[in-house]
């Protein structure tokens, strides 16, 4: 894209200064920054002291083997201890670790001592079932606490646990439990989703007709709805837990035991095992969750609305937020069950001050209008988080304004599953944030954009991100497949972790993530990402939702086509389409131009909320729809066919 539109894009030039109050009190303060570019290596090994170790590391990185790195590599830690018992032992036994909500409004508040005795008898029960240190296993649960206490239990032993998101079917399962050979599942009956019990446990049931190697199944009863069973292998996780012992001594394990696989769910490609260790990546999890959030644990109520199955569920409901001794909110439903304003009536309940959520949430919430978030007092909130995709200003904007009445930073975060743990973001006390763009590597992280030619580029122009430095919290390899982790991550730019995004640098030097470059398009030999147009549109008043695609064209090489989702009021006439493509050549200048606009009821999403382009690339080229089986709803693509003209019969 040309530095013109760029510049189009930041024009408004609205800058927000972090709150005084805020940022005299903030965790971390600029000086982190200096501290961590003089010496980054003794940067992180400081970061590390965050944690209890049972063997004190005296190596901070061995990269003698690069890509394969190796942190605090002497050292030893007991994750589920530095997550819960520590807390107990510092006398905060008493605190909150977890406020569960059920979606049918059931509650339980569960404290850290509580916690620990449950993690401990679930750990008990694990090795009872023959599971111990080095074997893997699967977890496929909703959204309640023992997903929390099932993870901690598999930490504590040594065991890798694999989560895989309780959305997935039946044979998504399968394939993730053979390639991690698992020993152990550990599912629910099922779960609300909403406002009806959804079964879990038919899906490993049907999975592990494919599969060898599962020893047990351990079943959490959660709706207590009917549930075939097979006798010998499967165990209700009630029974079992209740007859052991609340006393388990957790042993310290090598700061790089693998803690956990997590398959990252690609909008293409087969599902890579993302592989996770234990003493750096706890040691970025805590410290990012710390900066970031500017964590009080004292006196703050954080609340992340990822689901466990996503890695922000692993990295900031369970290890980041726990390793700080802080007390969450955990939501089991979707934020319209029973009403519109379910998240607002949680936020208010338990006086949450940060929230972490998604932009497709944010834009969802705008679309339902902003008087339902004003029927409820959020004046608790006071930092603000986003992650999963770029987050465009228009959101942004109501964000800050209408959940964090004009005062509450913002603080977008972009990292990756492979990344383990943030790595662009502000910070609430210390940055001057600008709508849409994440902004600066954290301290200790090594950033920047480059061109085909692995040239940092200048200020003011547009690249490949790339991370230039190994971090604590990396990915160590893809489970089984070393070469598959050099070639995906590490072969495009000597030496340098390209992330697959594209990135622009501003004036300021500050990155504005512009998606995954598979969505860049080529336009009469320009590049033009689709995030910016798609950001162009919502910035239209009539607009709720847009995704942009470049479908192939004869004469320009790519056309710009957008599918645009119109806002309660607003309604389709050939008026308006034309005004909606003047309206992004005005924004971003006429190259940039929609040669068509397609007015849909619904936009093709996986179950983490990103848009998948693919299919919507299909539709623009007339082609059949090709594979839907990893969108949350599978019925969508046809919706969308039956509201558009046949292809080929507008220009
Ligand atoms: C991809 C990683 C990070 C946890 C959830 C997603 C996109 C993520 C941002 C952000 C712009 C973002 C990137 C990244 N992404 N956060 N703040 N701004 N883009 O994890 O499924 O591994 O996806 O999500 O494209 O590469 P994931």
């Amino acid at each position: 894209m040309s530095n013109e539109s760029l510049a189009n894009l930041l024009k408004e030039e609205r800058r927000f200064a972090p709150p005084a109050e805020l940022a005299a009190a903030a965790n971390v303060t600029a000086a982190a920054y200096a501290q961590a570019s003089e010496d980054r290596l003794g940067f992180w090994a400081e970061q590390a002291r965050r944690l209890d170790w049972a063997v004190e590391p005296t190596e901070t990185l061995d990269w003698s083997n690069p890509p394969f790195a190796k942190w605090f590599a002497d050292g030893k830690l007991n994750v589920a201890y530095n997550c819960v018992d520590r807390h107990v032992e510092a006398g905060n036994g008493d605190r909150i670790a977890i406020h569960f909500e059920g979606e049918p409004g059931d509650s339980r508040s569960i404290t850290y001592a509580q916690l620990k005795d449950e993690v401990s008898q679930a750990a008990n029960a694990l090795l009872e079932l023959g599971v111990t240190k080095g074997d893997r296993v699967a977890v496929y649960l909703p959204m309640i606490a023992e997903a929390v206490v099932a993870i901690l239990a598999c930490a504590r032993i040594g065991a890798t646990h694999s989560v895989v998101f309780g959305g997935f079917s039946a044979d998504a399962v399968a394939s993730r439990i053979t390639d991690a050979q698992a020993k152990l599942v550990i599912t629910a009956d099922g779960g609300y989703r909403r406002g009806k019990p959804s079964a879990l446990k038919p899906a490993i049931d049907e999975a592990l007709t494919k599969v060898d190697g599962v020893e047990h199944v351990l079943v959490v009863r959660r709706t207590g709805q009917d549930t075939s069973w097979t006798e010998g292998r499967d165990v209700w996780w009630h029974e079992i837990t209740a007859r052991q012992s609340t006393e388990h001594t957790p042993e310290a394990h090598e700061a790089e035991h693998p803690l956990f696989i997590l398959y990252t769910s690609g909008t293409t490609g087969k599902p890579k095992g993302i592989l996770h260790t234990s003493g750096g990546y706890l040691t970025q999890a805590s410290y990012t969750h710390h900066a970031v959030f500017d964590l009080k644990p004292e006196t703050d109520v954080y609340w992340c609305t990822a689901d466990i199955g996503w890695v922000t569920g692993h990295s900031y409901i369970v290890y980041g937020p726990l390793a700080n001794g802080a007390t969450q909110v955990i939501y089991e439903g979707t934020p319209d069950t029973p009403h519109q304003g379910r998240f607002w009536e949680i936020v208010q309940k338990y006086g949450v001050t940060i929230l972490y959520t998604a932009p497709t949430a944010i834009r969802t919430f705008m679309k339902w209008g902003d008087d339902i978030p004003a029927k409820f007092d959020l004046s608790s909130l006071r930092v603000l988080g986003s992650v999963g995709e770029p987050i465009n200003p228009e959101a942004w904007i109501w964000y800050r304004e209408h959940i964090g009445a004009g005062k509450a930073p913002i603080v977008d975060t972009w990292w990756q599953t492979e990344t383990g743990a943030m790595m662009i973001s502000p910070l609430p006390g210390v940055t001057e944030t600008k709508p849409g763009s994440a902004q600066r590597a954290l301290p200790g992280i090594a950033a920047t954009v480059v061109d085909d030619e692995a040239r940092e580029v200048p200020n003011g122009s547009g690249g490949y991100l790339v991370l230039t430095e190994p971090w604590p919290s990396m990915l160590r390899t893809i489970w089984g497949d070393d070469q598959r982790y050099i070639d995906t991550y590490w072969s495009r730019f000597e030496g340098r972790y390209f992330a697959g995004d594209g990135a622009k640098k501003d004036e300021d030097g500050d990155i504005w993530l512009l998606g995954r470059v598979d969505d860049v398009m080529l336009v009469s030999g320009h590049n033009i990402s689709t995030t910016e147009v798609e950001s162009a549109l919502v910035g239209h008043p009539s607009v709720a939702e847009s995704a942009v695609v470049g479908a192939t064209d004869a004469t320009t090489g790519q056309a710009i086509v957008a599918f645009v989702i119109l806002r309660g009021t607003a309604t389709e006439t050939p008026e308006l389409v034309e005004e909606l493509r003047a309206h992004v050549g005005r924004t971003l200048g006429p190259i940039a131009k929609p040669k068509q606009v397609k007015v849909v009821g619904e936009l093709p999403k996986t179950r983490s909320g990103k848009i998948m382009r693919r299919l919507l690339r299909d539709i623009a080229e007339g082609r059949e729809v090709g594979d839907t089986t990893t969108l949350a709803d599978s019925t969508v693509m046809n919706l969308i066919q039956s509201q558009l003209p046949p292809a080929g019969s507008e220009g």
